[in-house]
C-alpha cells in the first residue's frame, strides 16, 4: 500500500531531493515550507511524473503556532501522515556577539521546536498504530561544538541526541526513528547561512543526490538509527571521538573561518 510522506523544506535542497525519490518510490507525499510558487509547481511536477499525490502545505515554522496549526490542517484534510521526514532547517555564520539573535530565535525554533512538536503529534498517532517512521536531519555538526555557528551547531546536537533517545523508546512500538547527518551538502543552505567563503565549504561539498540516496537506503532497507553520507564525513566523526574536547572545538574554528 502507498504511504504518505510529510517533508518539511521540501522547497530546496534535501527537502526537494527526497520528495522526488519518496514520490518515485510510490508514495504520496506532502510538501511543506514557504515559498509558495516552488511547492506548487513541484506538487504538479511529482504528480505529472510519478502519478502520485503531492499535497501543499504553506507554513513558517519559525512562528510558535505553526507546527500544531499545520498537524490541524492535515488531519482536517483526512490524510494519515505514514513517514515525517523533518528537514527545514537553516544556520547562520558569525560571532555571537555580532550576529541577530531574532535570526538565532527562529533558528531554534525551525531546527528545534517546530522538529520536536511534529514528532510529538504525528510520533503519537505513530505509536498508537504500532507503526510509522521519522527522519530528523541532523548535520556532522551535530557531533561537536562550532564555533562561528555556535547556536546551529547546539541545534544539530539537540536533533541527534533527542533522534537516538526517541528510537530507543519507541523500538518496542513499531516506530523508528533516525537521524541524517550530512556534512557539507551542495544546497542553498550556505548561502542562507552566509556561509559561501568559509573554508568548511570550499574544502568540497557532498552532492545533494549522494546524501538523499545515501539516506533514503540506509533508513528505508537497513533501519539505521544514525547516518553519516560520505566515507570521508564518518571517518571524521569517529576520529573526533579520541580527541580532546577542546582540541577540537579549536579545530572546527580553523575549519570555519572565512578564507
Ligand atoms: N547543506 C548542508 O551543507 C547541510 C549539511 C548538514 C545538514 N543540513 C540540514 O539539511 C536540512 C535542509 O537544508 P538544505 O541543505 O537542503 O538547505 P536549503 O536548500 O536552504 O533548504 C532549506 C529548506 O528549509 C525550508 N525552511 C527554512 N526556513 C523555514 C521556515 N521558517 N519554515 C518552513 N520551512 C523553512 C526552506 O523552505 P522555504 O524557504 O521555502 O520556507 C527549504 O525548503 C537543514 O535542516 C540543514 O540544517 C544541511
Amino acid at each position: 500500500m502507498n504511504k504518505t510522506v510529510l517533508i518539511t523544506g521540501a522547497s530546496s535542497g534535501i527537502g526537494l531531493k527526497f520528495s522526488h525519490k519518496f514520490a518515485g518510490s510510490g508514495h504520496d507525499v506532502i510538501l511543506v515550507a514557504r515559498s509558495e510558487e516552488k511547492l506548487l509547481a513541484l506538487s504538479q511536477e511529482i504528480m505529472n511524473k510519478y502519478g502520485v499525490k503531492a499535497y501543499v502545505f504553506l507554513s513558517d515554522l519559525s512562528k510558535p503556532q505553526a507546527s500544531k496549526k499545520l498537524y490541524d490542517e492535515i488531519k482536517a484534510q483526512g490524510i494519515r501522515v505514514d513517514i515525517l521526514i523533518n528537514n527545514a532547517g537553516f544556520g547562520l555564520f558569525g560571532e555571537f556577539e555580532e550576529t541577530e539573535l531574532s535570526k538565532e530565535l527562529d533558528m531554534i525554533q525551525v531546527n528545534i521546536t517546530a522538529l520536536t512538536e511534529l514528532s510529538k503529534y504525528i510520533g503519537k498517532e505513530m505509536v498508537s498504530r504500532k507503526n510509522g517512521r521519522i527522519l530528523n536531519v541532523a548535520s556532522t555538526a551535530a557531533f561537536q561544538p562550532g564555533p562561528l555557528m555556535a547556536v546551529y551547531y547546539a541545534t544539530k546536537a539537540y536533533v541527534l541526541s533527542f533522534s537516538e533517545a526517541l528510537a530507543n523508546e519507541w523500538a518496542s512500538h513499531g516506530v523508528k526513528v533516525t537521524a541524517l547527518c550530512p556534512g557539507a551538502t551542495e544546497t542553498g543552505f550556505s548561502d542562507a547561512a552566509e556561509l559561501q567563503s568559509s573554508k568548511l565549504f570550499q574544502s568540497g561539498v557532498m552532492s545533494v543526490e549522494e546524501v538523499v540516496e545515501e539516506g533514503y537506503k540506509q533508513m528505508m532497507t537497513k533501519d539505521k538509527v544514525v547516518i553519516v553520507p560520505g566515507m570521508k564525513n564518518r571517518m571524521l566523526t569517529q576520529a573526533i571521538r579520541f580527541m580532546p574536547r577542546k582540541m577540537v572545538t579549536n579545530i572546527v574554528r580553523k575549519v570555519q573561518e572565512r578564507v
